[in-house]
């Protein structure tokens, strides 16, 4: 299966149809007296939020400003994610409760899209049982947004898009807009090959593309040349970055090159996969300076038996010996994991395993999800007997198991003197700003000197569970 690769003419007819509407909306611009406005919505992961603000780019470069809420806006795009049940039932949730709205104002235009809508049964179920929505396009036809909203705003009656094939597409050169601030997105590759039993992923992003490095590369320069000072590459799995690239490169290779960028700012990346995480990366990580050290390496079980039904390609025991070679090459590593709880036949003794991991490594952060059974999945007609009660508790339990762990990794801040990124105000008067470490935690801090968008050196003076206080130095 090949990726395509969308042609540069391809891109110039989505801008066409960018340049129709924007004229489309200047015109009613003047009937209405002020420039049209656009709400969008984003659920999930950094990989969505980093596609809203492509979509954000569109509808910029189209003349649409940016609604403050959905009342306020001619467009509404909600962005949508399938990884839990949860995530699409509070999705569909918010389309219900824009059948009012749409009502009280039928030239409203409603967008739905992402990784939800991607799904087969899904765009059934929309045309059924949400007339409200106008447009739908999956994650695949996102590169064709203004064609797909220009043939609705000239007359059709609804637009689907769920197709593409799984291979996917590359789109380089459209427009991206971002929040300004100090934090930038920047995907290196979509989709994901890896098929864990448990996720939608796969089906719904499709196949591992990685972008052209000589691109991420001048985006990274541009970023930096507008001021942006903590940027996060974005892939599913960027440890196969550059696997199905003709040019000879890994991630790790990715990161000496992006590091070699001239300018002040840190490089963050997710998410890794322990089957691909190698010593070379933590020894590229170590070396590179520009380069956060921080790690966020999913291990989703700590039972070898659920890892194998989970197909992860690797056992309990690997992951602990990358843990062990990443901290030795950078003892001030920050750790970070994903774990699911109550995949189908976990055991008490499978959990156990989990938990002990967890008190074991110590992470600074971890995403502890309740298994969500995804429809098209290998996991999904696994046999599933443990009561949601007992899988209910055992998450509890495995909270308190961390955050007795965090309480104590924060504690062993106080006092030390950390250099941070200032990139907020908080909400409290003795430390009237927000910051974060090179690890990514979270600072609130106070003192003479500190500016938003620069580096500083704090002592931290008292710690919480969720964050570090401190002063400048
Ligand atoms: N149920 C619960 N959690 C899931 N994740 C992915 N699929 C599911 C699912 N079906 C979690 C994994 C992954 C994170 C992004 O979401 O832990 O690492
Ligand atoms: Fe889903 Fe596994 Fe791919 Fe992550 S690596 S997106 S958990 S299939």
């Amino acid at each position: 299966m090949q990726k395509t690769v969308v042609s540069q003419e391809q891109i110039a007819h989505q801008y066409e149809y960018m340049q129709f509407i924007a004229r489309m909306n200047a015109q009613k611009a003047e009937v209405c007296g002020h420039k049209l406005r656009a709400f969008t919505q984003t659920f999930g992961c950094q990989q969505n939020e980093a596609d809203t603000q492509r979509i954000a780019g569109m509808l910029d470069e189209m003349g649409y400003e940016k609604a403050e809420s959905a009342q306020q806006a001619d467009v509404i795009v909600i962005n949508t994610c399938a990884v839990r049940e949860h995530a699409e039932s509070r999705a569909l949730g918010n389309v219900g409760a824009l059948s009012h709205l749409k009502k009280a104002r039928p030239d409203v235009t409603i967008c739905l899209c992402g990784c939800m809508v991607q799904q087969e049964h899904i765009p059934e179920k929309i045309k059924k049982s949400y007339p409200q929505v106008d447009v739908v396009f999956g994650t695949h036809a996102l590169w064709r947004f203004p064609e797909l909203l220009y043939r609705r705003l000239t007359g059709d009656k609804r637009v689907f898009d769920t197709s593409g094939d799984a291979a996917g597409y590359i789109a380089e050169g459209l427009p991206v807009l971002r929040d300004g601030g100090t934090k930038a997105w920047l995907s290196i590759m979509y989709g994901c090959n890896n098929f864990c039993t448990y996720c939608i992923v796969p089906y719904v992003r499709g196949r591992e593309r990685s972008r052209d490095p000589q691109q991420i590369v001048h985006e990274l320069e541009q970023l930096v040349a507008e001021g942006y000072k903590d940027i996060t590459l974005l892939g599913q799995n960027v440890n196969s970055y550059g696997k199905d690239l003709d040019t000879p490169i890994d991630f790790s290779d990715l990161l000496v090159r992006l590091n070699a960028v001239p300018g002040d700012f840190l490089l963050r990346f997710m998410t890794s996969h322990p089957k691909d995480a190698s010593h070379k990366l933590f020894d590229t990580m170590a070396a590179c300076d520009k380069v956060a050290k921080q790690l966020h390496l999913p291990f989703q079980s700590g039972s070898d038996a659920i890892l194998k039904r989970m197909n992860r390609g690797y056992t309990a025991a690997h992951y602990r010996e990358l843990i062990a070679y990443a901290r030795d090459k950078m003892p001030d590593l920050t750790l970070s994991s994903d774990i699911i709880v109550g995949f189908p036949g976990e055991t008490e003794q499978d959990f156990e395993q989990t938990r002990a991991l967890v008190d074991e490594i110590g992470f600074d952060m971890l995403y502890t999800f309740l298994y969500s059974k995804r429809s098209g999945t290998p996991a999904a007609s696994m046999p599933d007997d443990t009561p949601h009660e007992v899988k209910q508790e055992r998450f509890e339990r495995l909270l308190r198991t961390q955050d007795e762990r965090v309480q104590a990794r924060q504690d062993a801040y106080a006092g030390k003197c950390l250099r941070v990124l200032v990139d907020g105000t908080s909400k409290g008067t003795e430390y009237p700003l927000t910051a974060r470490t090179e690890g990514g935690l979270l600072v609130c801090c106070a003192g003479d000197g500190l500016k938003i968008g620069e580096f500083a050196q704090v002592r931290i003076e008292k710690t919480s569970l969720r964050c570090l206080f401190g002063r400048s130095v």
